[in-house]
């Protein structure tokens, strides 16, 4: 559930008019939802609500600052992936002990920054990074929590680009050399391992391939702990799906995901730490464009929109399925007819929908993509020069434009000059 609803003939964003801010900030623009983005963060945390448990939000979902904050304030972790995101999770509020460090290539800064400012743990993915941080720490003088994040070799069933957790994948060690690396760990005076991580992909719509990883994490803990190594803490990562095809897509609840966890690992005594981000933050946001042209084609017709794929990628990028509706609400009876969704972008990739049925539209009206809110403005870029387009955040009755446009002109600043030229 969402709280992007027609009312009186037109879309809203909670209580405002989307067609108010397409008036104030111009289009494109991506526009979030604040219930939406609480109420998700929300289904989660009641759903593990049995056990001794964090959310850490995966911002690299949507890192907007007001976004952030919004999940701070709520009570949430967060699961950061760079020294870029560490500073943002930092300024925006979180404190060190809610803030666990995940990826394959962390740097030596970003593990000095890290621990210097504070760390829940961080999620070791290699032998390598291992030696690392011990080194780091021990140049610090501190111990740094760690997890390794296994890597259980099942088939996540998702897109392949976005799929970590069989063999073949960068992500993690093999679940089966795990225990020779938690006893490495264990002569390492700065780490202390505290718990298990494992993360299998994202846009999972089924909860068996959780189940499957999630058992063999269960295995582990029983293993490890027999050797002595004290488990206390489980990070299952993120990935559950959201329904981007509203007609015939019903991914399970928050609700059956954390039953299925409790079922799994329930027993444990493990405190549950779980990795969202689509689902808090994709249904939570639109994007919002403008139809530029209608163009009729050899057999087709071509909406050509204001958004391009620098603005939201997925549909370039993943072959990605993204709903769009009009704005304004069609009538019940009005006759739809396929449509080429496209942006300005001097690229055939430059495609949003092909062939997708819409009601008749025309210059100058406005269209919402759906489910825009996760991996749609962070994926952004500049390409063809096209600015980063302005994120709103709503509440109730209020908008604020919580990342502006920026100008040609400071766009064209950021640019330095050699003296030679
Ligand atoms: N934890 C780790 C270690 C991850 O790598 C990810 C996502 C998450 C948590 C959050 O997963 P989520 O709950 O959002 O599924 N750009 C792609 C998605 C890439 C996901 C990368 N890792 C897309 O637009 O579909």
């Amino acid at each position: 559930m969402d709280h992007f609803l027609y009312r009186d003939g037109t879309l809203h964003a909670e209580d405002v008019p989307v067609a108010d801010i397409a008036r104030a900030v111009g289009t494109p623009f991506y526009c979030y939802s604040t219930a939406t983005l609480t109420r998700h963060f929300k289904l989660f945390d009641e759903a593990l609500s049995g056990m001794d448990h964090l959310v850490c939000y995966a911002m690299k979902a949507n890192s907007n600052q007001a976004v952030l904050k919004l999940m701070a304030g709520l009570g949430a972790g967060v699961d950061v992936v760079s020294g870029g995101e560490y500073a943002r999770a930092r300024a925006a509020g979180f404190d060190g002990d809610k803030i666990v460090f995940s990826g394959v290539g962390k740097t030596h800064e970003e593990m000095r920054a890290a621990l210097t400012g504070g760390i829940r743990q961080f999620n070791l993915e290699s032998e390598p990074e291992m030696r690392r941080l011990n080194k780091v720490a021990l140049e610090l003088g501190v111990v740094a929590p760690v997890t390794v994040r296994v890597n259980p070799d099942v088939d996540a069933k998702t897109h392949e680009k976005i799929a970590t957790g069989k063999s073949e994948n960068k992500f993690g060690i093999p679940i089966a050399r795990a225990a020779e690396v938690y006893a490495e760990i264990a002569t390492l005076p700065g780490l202390k391992a505290v718990g298990i991580d494992v993360h299998i992909g994202s846009q999972l719509t089924d909860l068996e391939p959780f189940r499957q990883a999630y058992r063999k994490v269960a295995a582990l803990t029983a293993e490890l702990r027999a050797q002595g190594h004290d488990i206390i803490r489980l990070d299952l990562g993120g990935g559950l799906g959201i329904p981007y095809e509203r007609s015939n897509e019903a991914p399970p609840l928050p609700l059956e995901y954390g039953q299925m966890v409790q079922e799994e690992l329930g027993d444990l005594g493990c405190e549950i730490e779980i990795e969202p981000g689509r689902l808090i933050a994709g249904n939570a946001g639109i994007l919002v464009s403008e139809v530029t042209y209608v163009k009729s084609g050899e057999g087709r017709d071509f909406l050509i929109v204001d958004a391009a794929m620098n603005d939201l990628v997925r549909p370039a990028m993943y072959s990605a399925h993204h709903d769009i509706v009009p704005v304004v609400e069609p009538a019940a009876a009005a006759e739809q007819q396929p449509y080429d969704i496209v942006g300005p972008v001097c690229e055939t990739g430059d495609t949003f929908a092909k062939q997708r049925n819409l009601t008749q539209l025309a210059e100058g009206d406005l269209i919402a993509f759906r489910s825009a809110g996760a991996y749609g403005a962070v994926m952004a870029s500049e390409y063809n020069s096209r600015p980063l387009i302005p994120e709103v955040l709503v509440k109730d009755d209020q908008f604020a434009v919580i990342r502006p446009r920026p100008t040609y002109q400071e766009m064209i600043d950021r640019d330095v000059l050699p003296v030679w030229l």
